[in-house]
């Protein structure tokens, strides 16, 4: 069965959907976006997710192509018609078409929405934590508005391949001072020797990740201590445990960070108990 996307209005087999060439998402990333999981064929977290997508459309003065309630509909239709039981829905939200020029159009013009589907194995991600992964520390050479979820992401792009060429999973962010920003895509955390659970403050110009939030709470929930406070690359080398948060990576934990083991190298006690309990909620 081919793939069905929706694009401005339309569901059209994935391969032939296309946009215009004027698109400023395609000239000048002008365009927000979010990604949910899906889970047992149900969105996880969507709200929050919704209500992350209209902050960024506000905070870049964006129009909303359309309400929240026929939103959710075009996102159930696009998981029903890929037949998507776990799966990566992705919503992608641009200015619209309009004559090249870097101020906005003076004229107002429609926002062009876009949904697609991707089958995801949230088992495989669920059976990668359980082995943890490598990664590797580059610098944060991104914009002052991080929590702003755009499409200009190249940043992000070259600090992930040049962790990939390491044979490193995921890129660790570091910003000028050494403290660990964020993950390409992925927020951090790290378990002092101590137990306590460490992750930045999302006022420190970080995406608020979703699932960042959700094990947040989880972990409050468990009396795990949580410290809200930037972190140094230098203490999460020398911390109990490290693991990174993200819509397709749930809760996965780094054993390895620069060739430096982290704790013993392998997935520790804190971390094991938050992916379990995000496994649970994502099925709850
Ligand atoms: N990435 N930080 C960055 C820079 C991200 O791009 C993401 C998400 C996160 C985690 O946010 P959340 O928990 O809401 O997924 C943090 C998605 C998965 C992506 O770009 O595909």
């Amino acid at each position: 069965m081919s793939r069905v996307a929706y694009v401005n209005g339309a569901y059209v087999p994935h391969d032939e959907a296309v946009v215009s060439i004027d698109d400023r998402g395609y000239q000048f990333a002008d365009a927000v976006y979010e990604g949910v999981t899906v889970r047992k064929g149900q969105m996880v977290d969507l709200e929050p997710h919704l209500d992350r997508l209209a902050r960024s459309m506000r905070e870049l003065a964006m129009a909303a192509p359309m309400d929240r309630a026929p939103m959710r509909f075009v996102f159930r239709e696009v998981i029903r018609r890929n037949r998507i039981s776990d799966g990566f829905l992705y919503i992608q939200i641009s200015r619209g078409v309009a004559r090249r020029d870097h101020a906005f159009p003076t004229t107002p013009i429609v926002p062009s929405l876009i949904v697609t589907c991707k089958r995801l194995s949230i088992d495989g991600v669920i059976a990668r934590a359980a082995k943890g992964v490598k990664a590797f520390s580059e610098s944060d050479i991104r914009w002052g508005r991080c929590d702003i979820k755009s499409t200009s992401l190249l940043p992000n792009i070259l600090a992930k391949q040049a962790a990939k060429e390491k044979g490193g999973f995921e890129a660790v962010l570091v910003d000028s001072d050494g403290y660990v920003t964020e993950g390409s895509s992925t927020n951090m955390w790290m378990v002092r020797t101590d137990g306590t659970l460490v992750t930045r403050s999302t006022d420190d110009n970080i995406l608020p990740g979703i699932t960042r939030a959700t094990l947040k709470k989880l972990a409050e929930e468990m009396q795990i201590k949580v410290e809200t406070k930037a972190f140094t690359l230098e203490e999460a080398k020398a911390g109990a445990e490290m693991f990174l948060s993200s819509s397709t990576g749930c809760a996965t934990p780094i054993v390895e960070l620069d060739g430096h083991k982290i704790g013993d190298g392998t997935p520790g006690p804190v971390t094991k108990r938050l992916v379990e309990a995000y496994r649970a909620y994502m099925e709850a």
